[in-house]
């Protein structure tokens, strides 16, 4: 049972000062929840004396590196930001067990000794993805329709992060018409997940293919039901439109007589 998460760090933007230059922060594009996150902050000294590394999520310090102090070493705990110390160096620091709480805006401060003081930093956003484990699911289209009848159908997704964009497919064409689609948004689910719901109102065909796809970032879930429409209900369709055509004519007539 493995909960796929993804991190995704963005480059934001790198200042630069003279000497000293950070060239940026980095990490792998695709973990697992569970699995850990090795943040690199690359600089080049350019000659001068490292005085400290530091670094932060949202401005908030995590960790520090003084190569003049025993042991150079401090990291502080913050919700979703756990420091492995010993896999965690002056250019790089490794982050045990992302979870949903470790998402941020993450920065990388590096300063020069005396007598230069130089300093520059570098920031990147990490979104954690929670990939949805199951196909959404679609409930209404097994009751029995009319031909044009409107359909009363919802996809929802499974639980995921962040909320999962939803589309509906009819017969293998995507449907755009907003007027035939509800946004019912998204609502919380249990561990800071969320569930979206897409309703759809298309007319009843006699044979539809719906297919409801939730996408978030590079991941894609779908799932895939048939609207049948019985020769009963078809009948009464039938029934209904000779009826009010026989009506039309009868109207037409009595207008010529
Ligand atoms: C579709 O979802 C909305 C919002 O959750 C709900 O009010 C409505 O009853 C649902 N319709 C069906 C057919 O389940």
């Amino acid at each position: 049972m493995k909960l796929v998460l993804a991190v995704n760090f963005f480059l934001y933007y790198t200042k630069v000062s003279i000497c000293l230059r950070v060239v940026g922060v980095s990490v792998p594009s695709l973990k697992q929840r569970g699995e850990s996150v090795t943040l690199t902050c690359d600089y080049d000294l350019e000659g001068g004396k490292l005085y400290s590394v530091k670094w932060y999520r949202d401005n908030e310090e995590f960790y520090r590196y003084m190569p003049r102090l025993t042991p150079p070493q401090h990291a502080h705990r913050l919700d979703g930001v756990r420091v492995d110390l010993e896999k965690s160096s002056a250019r790089r620091v490794h982050l045990r067990e992302v979870t949903l709480k470790s998402r941020g805006l993450y920065r990388c401060e590096v300063s020069e000794e005396a007598p230069s003081f130089h300093s520059a930093q570098s920031e990147t956003f990490m979104e954690i993805y929670f990939f949805p484990r199951e196909s959404p699911r679609i409930v209404g289209h097994e009751r029995p329709y009319e031909i044009l009848e409107p359909l009363d159908v919802n996809c929802s997704s499974a639980k995921a992060f962040p909320a999962p964009d939803l589309q509906w497919h009819i017969d293998g064409q995507k449907v755009t018409d907003q007027s035939l689609l509800i946004a019912y948004g998204a609502k919380p689910a249990p561990q800071g997940l969320l569930v979206s719901t897409l309703g759809l109102r298309a007319p009843a065909m006699p044979h539809m293919k719906l297919r409801c796809v939730a996408i978030i970032g590079p991941h894609k879930r779908e799932r895939i039901v048939t609207i049948e429409i019985s020769s009963a209900n078809r009948h009464k369709t039938s029934t209904f439109v000779t009826a009010v055509l026989l009506t039309i004519i009868s109207l037409i007539y009595q207008k010529i007589l």
